[in-house]
This record gives C-alpha cells, sequence and structure tokens, in this order.
C-alpha cells in the first residue's frame, strides 16, 4: 500500500468513529430526554382557554425540559368570563382569574390583592394554553406585577400660571416610549417627577415640563440611542449627555410633538467599601458640572397605573424605612428622600432647581471642554 492510500485509510476510519460517536450521543439524548412540553401541555388540556403563567413551569418551557413534578400544581389564569362554567381540574392546577379591560393596556390578576402586566406580549396556542412566546419577557412582567395604589391627594392648584402638560396625553406618549424599550428587551421605570406626580396625584404634574423614567445599567441597551438617531423609531433624540459607563442620560420627544419631553435616566449601582449601598442618576448642567441624584436600593418592582397605563416603579427597601413597619411598594420613603418630608406639597416648578432642590442631589466633579465635547451633546430635530 502507498503511504497515500495508508494515510486514507486512516483517515477514513477516524471519520467513521466520529460519526458513531455522534449517533451514539444523539441518541443518548432522545432516550434521556424530557417528556417534550407539547406533550404533557396536551395531556392536562383544560376545556376552556387558559393563560400559562407559572413562572417556573415557563422556565422549563424555554429550553423545553418539562420533567415536572405530577402532584406539583401549576399556575394559570382563567379569563373572569369563564370564571363560572370553567370546569378544570383544581387538583392539578393553581388559578388566577384575570381581566383585560378593553380601556387599559395590562391585564389585570386577581393575586396577593392584584397583580397587573401589560398587554404587550403575544402567546402561541397549546391546545387550549395559551403560551406567552416571549418567555422571557413575559417573566420580566410578572416579576414586577404587584400592582400598588396611588394616593390621590387633592392639589390647591388657584394660582396655578401656566400649565404645561396634560396628564391622559403625556401619559399616552410616555407609555408609547415605554412600549418601545419593552421592545429593545428594556424595563423601565418611573423616576424623579413623574413618581412624584404619580403618587402624590394620580396623574402628571402639570406645571413640569417634562416626564422621567429610568432603567437600571445592566439592563439599558446603548444601541437605542442609535435607533433612534438612525430615525428607526417614533421618537427623536433631543439630548445624550453622560458616559455609559457612570452617567448617560437620554432625552427624547415623540416626533411630530414638542412636549413632554421624556428623559431617560440610566440608574447606576452605588458601591462603597465594595458593597452595593445605593442607586444613582446624573446630571450635567452646561458648563460642565456633573451631578448625581441617589436612591435607595430598590427591589422588587411594583407596578402602578397612570391613566389607565401600566408603569413600573420602584418599592422601597426594609433597610431604607428605620423604625416604621414596612409595607411593600410604599413609594413614600423614595419621595421623602428625594422631596423631604414635605414631598406632599405642591412646589412651583420655576422655583424648583434641577440641581439643589433635591434633597438627594450633590456635586461630584466637573467635566473638561474636551469632555464636554463628548458627553455634552444636543440634537437639532
Ligand atoms: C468604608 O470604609 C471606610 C474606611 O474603612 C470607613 O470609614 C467607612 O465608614 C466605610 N463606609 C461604609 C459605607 O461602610
Ligand atoms: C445650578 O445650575 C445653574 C445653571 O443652570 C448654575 O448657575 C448654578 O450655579 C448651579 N447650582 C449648583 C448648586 O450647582
Amino acid at each position: 500500500m502507498s503511504r497515500r492510500s495508508v494515510r486514507n485509510l486512516i483517515f477514513g476510519i477516524i471519520l467513521q468513529v466520529v460519526i458513531l460517536v455522534l449517533i451514539y450521543n444523539n441518541s443518548k439524548t432522545s432516550r434521556y430526554s424530557t417528556i417534550s412540553c407539547d406533550d404533557l401541555l396536551n395531556e392536562w388540556n383544560p376545556e376552556v382557554l387558559v393563560l400559562l403563567i407559572d413562572l417556573n413551569f415557563l422556565e422549563n418551557l424555554k429550553t423545553d425540559d418539562c420533567r415536572w413534578d405530577e402532584t406539583k400544581k401549576f399556575k394559570i389564569g382563567v379569563h373572569v368570563k369563564d370564571k363560572d362554567r370553567s370546569i378544570i381540574d383544581t387538583n392539578r392546577f393553581n388559578v388566577v382569574l384575570y381581566d383585560s379591560p378593553d380601556n387599559k393596556d395590562f391585564l389585570e390578576f386577581n393575586e396577593d390583592g392584584k397583580r397587573i402586566v401589560p398587554k404587550r406580549f403575544e402567546t402561541r396556542r397549546i391546545g387550549n394554553f395559551e403560551v406567552p412566546t416571549n418567555i422571557q419577557r413575559f417573566v420580566e412582567f410578572y416579576k414586577r406585577s404587584k400592582f400598588v395604589e396611588c394616593l390621590g391627594l387633592e392639589m390647591d392648584r388657584k394660582r396655578l400660571k401656566r400649565a404645561y402638560q396634560n396628564g391622559p396625553y403625556s401619559s399616552g406618549i410616555l407609555s408609547r416610549f415605554r412600549d418601545e424599550l419593552i421592545d429593545m428587551g428594556m424595563y423601565p421605570y418611573l423616576n424623579g417627577g413623574t413618581v412624584l406626580g404619580w403618587y402624590r396625584e394620580c396623574t402628571v404634574i402639570p406645571h413640569t415640563r417634562d416626564m422621567d423614567l429610568a432603567v437600571f445599567k445592566e439592563n439599558f441597551k446603548p444601541e437605542y440611542a442609535e435607533k433612534v438617531l438612525n430615525g428607526d423609531s417614533d421618537f427623536g433624540l433631543r439630548r445624550k449627555f453622560g458616559m455609559l459607563e457612570d452617567s448617560l442620560e437620554l432625552t427624547v420627544f415623540m416626533k411630530g410633538t414638542r412636549r413632554p419631553l421624556i428623559d431617560l435616566f440610566v440608574m447606576y449601582d452605588g458601591m462603597e467599601n465594595g458593597s452595593l449601598t445605593h442607586h444613582y442618576v446624573s446630571g450635567l448642567n452646561r458648563d460642565g458640572t456633573k451631578y448625581r441624584y441617589t436612591y435607595p436600593i430598590y427591589d422588587p418592582w411594583c407596578a402602578a397605573v397612570l391613566h389607565d397605563h401600566i408603569f413600573w416603579v420602584s418599592c422601597s427597601p426594609m433597610k431604607q424605612v428605620k423604625h416604621i413597619f414596612w409595607v411593600p411598594c410604599d413609594a413614600k420613603e423614595q419621595l421623602k428622600h428625594e422631596y423631604g418630608p414635605l414631598w406632599y406639597r405642591d412646589h412651583p416648578t420655576d422655583k424648583y432647581k434641577w440641581n439643589k432642590s433635591g434633597k438627594n442631589v450633590k456635586k461630584v466633579g466637573k467635566f473638561s471642554k474636551e469632555e464636554m465635547k463628548k458627553y455634552y451633546l444636543k440634537y437639532k430635530n
């Protein structure tokens, strides 16, 4: 045999071995393969259309790994209209009734008081199960679904000189911005004066000129600013201040409108001696002065309603509220932190200095002229 044919022979043998190993491994995975989720759901098919909302089950579905302890119930949403005629096996299912009000952009679940999630998710059908297509999105929605009520104080605005915002209109625009961010995989929450208005008055403070949202740094998608600049958005970019590392802030407006402007703050982890002690967002002055607005650590999330639109708000953590019995989702502590003990009184916007009036603001440095060329960007559009 020539050297060349020996080589070919050896190569052929190796190839066969590789193929055999591949076939073997494949058969092994299918032999041990777990029940497919579709099969399991078909077996458990309920009589009426239900929504699969069990977060553990949904996590399994992500990998199509449906080894499910059959003694364990899983959670489904049953529409209130099917409440009476539903013949659902409650030994198998943990039933949560829900409603889908026409005039609102969220579903309401009768669980833990009330939970609400945006309608903005698609489902696919497996028998009579409606299963969220984008499981991660639904899980993120449900994690933030605990409903928290606003206070609705009557404000004395007899001397209000000028209203810049109308609550329903501004909330509608803000909800469209929220949707764009959700579609990018971001989960923004109300911030600053917009939290104050929602909690105190259940609306937008009429004499403020803009609305504020924040998103955590690890959830922020820097490519969003590019998308907006490329015109691939219903919104336009007005300002981009600061650095992605510790101080980014975007200001947008909805195309075809001048007001409200919406600030999107990136919220950063505030570390002290290697541990997380607070969060902060940034502000930047024309002269380069940098500010930081600090917040208590927040977690978990709650959901709020502003003129029939759902928005997320933060809940105050127990450790921030000393000597006070902790009420989950109590926004009051956060407001006290930012606006002081008299947060419930109206404060004219023209007397409110963005870089001074807040109780939680401090100067943290200054950008040089050179840095300002990169980090203080205004757009004409
Ligand atoms: C961080 O460490 C310094 C020096 O050890 C100490 O003075 C300071 O109180 C610590 N801060 C916090 C928040 O623990
Ligand atoms: C706040 O900003 C204004 C300009 O917008 C500036 O004149 C003033 O010095 C700033 N105040 C503080 C406390 O930084």
